[in-house]
């Protein structure tokens, strides 16, 4: 079972785990509102019923075999206009964890967050934030992993045990990304803004290649940039332009 941690700072001090819920992000959120919730509790299920997604998506994931997991945090120390570095940071730290136990598997984060080992997805992050008084009051980060599962409904999912060919014990990898997800948060909140853009943009998948895109029509086009608020920026005959999340897609 997933313990609370020893050698982190403030990150997984309290773990909650649970066989079954709903969605860990639901959970997390409830257990956020209360102020004695310490920033850093994880909840982590085995199993969730209605694990969500990005874009109204829902997450599947055979249970046991995977991480599902979140995290509260309290970034107060960020203004709202750089709320995207939380999806910076977590992207980068699960690529680290991924990198860690596949070190010849060439990973990589896709905008906005996900990671992809080649260009098949192993793991997806939704991030809620709440706002208050022009602050982040307090800010859910929903991990899901996908570890020793060996057959998703889409050919785009993979997992650590299917490209590697083995197994992997989720209480290892999941200690690996709370420390991870620690070193990373903790480069944050000493101001090291420009640095971590830096590595995801060196990590970042399409990243300066020449890719299709849809937008309002399919187009060939080449990321030049994230914007420090989040938006893609992508070139095309056009010249430049800045995409918002819901406002183009891969094609690949
Ligand atoms: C995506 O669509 O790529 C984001 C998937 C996020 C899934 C995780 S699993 C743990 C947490 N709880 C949820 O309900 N969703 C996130």
């Amino acid at each position: 079972m997933y313990k609370n941690l020893a050698n982190t700072l403030f990150l997984a001090k309290q773990v909650i785990s649970m066989p079954t819920c709903h969605s860990t992000n639901e959970v997390a959120r409830e257990m956020a509102q209360k102020p004695d919730t310490l920033e850093g509790t994880v909840i982590i299920c085995q199993s969730q019923t209605k694990g969500r997604g990005q874009r109204g998506n829902s997450w599947e994931s055979d249970p046991g075999q995977n991480l599902t997991l979140s995290i509260v945090l309290r970034p107060g120390f960020l203004k709202i206009q750089e709320q995207f570095f939380l999806n910076i940071i977590t992207s980068l730290a699960v690529r680290d964890v991924v990198t860690h136990f596949l070190p010849k598997a060439d990973v990589k984060v896709k905008w906005p967050n996900d990671v992809l080992i080649g260009n098949r997805k192993t793991a997806g992050i939704l991030i809620e934030n709440v706002i208050n008084r022009n602050r982040i009051e307090y800010a859910v980060i929903g991990i899901g992993l996908n570890v020793n599962q060996t057959a998703f409904a889409t050919p785009r999912a993979t997992s650590l045990r299917i490209e590697s060919g083995v197994s992997f014990d989720t209480t290892d990898v999941f200690e690996q990304l709370m420390s991870s997800i620690e070193h990373y948060y903790l480069k944050l909140k000493s101001g090291r803004l420009k640095e971590v853009k830096s590595e995801y943009l060196q990590y970042l998948f399409g990243f300066r290649q020449k890719r299709n895109y849809l937008a309002e029509f399919r187009f060939e086009g080449v990321i030049e940039d994230v914007t420090d608020t989040g938006f893609l920026v992508v070139s095309d005959k056009r010249g430049r332009q800045n995409y918002d999340f819901k406002e183009i897609e891969f094609i690949y």
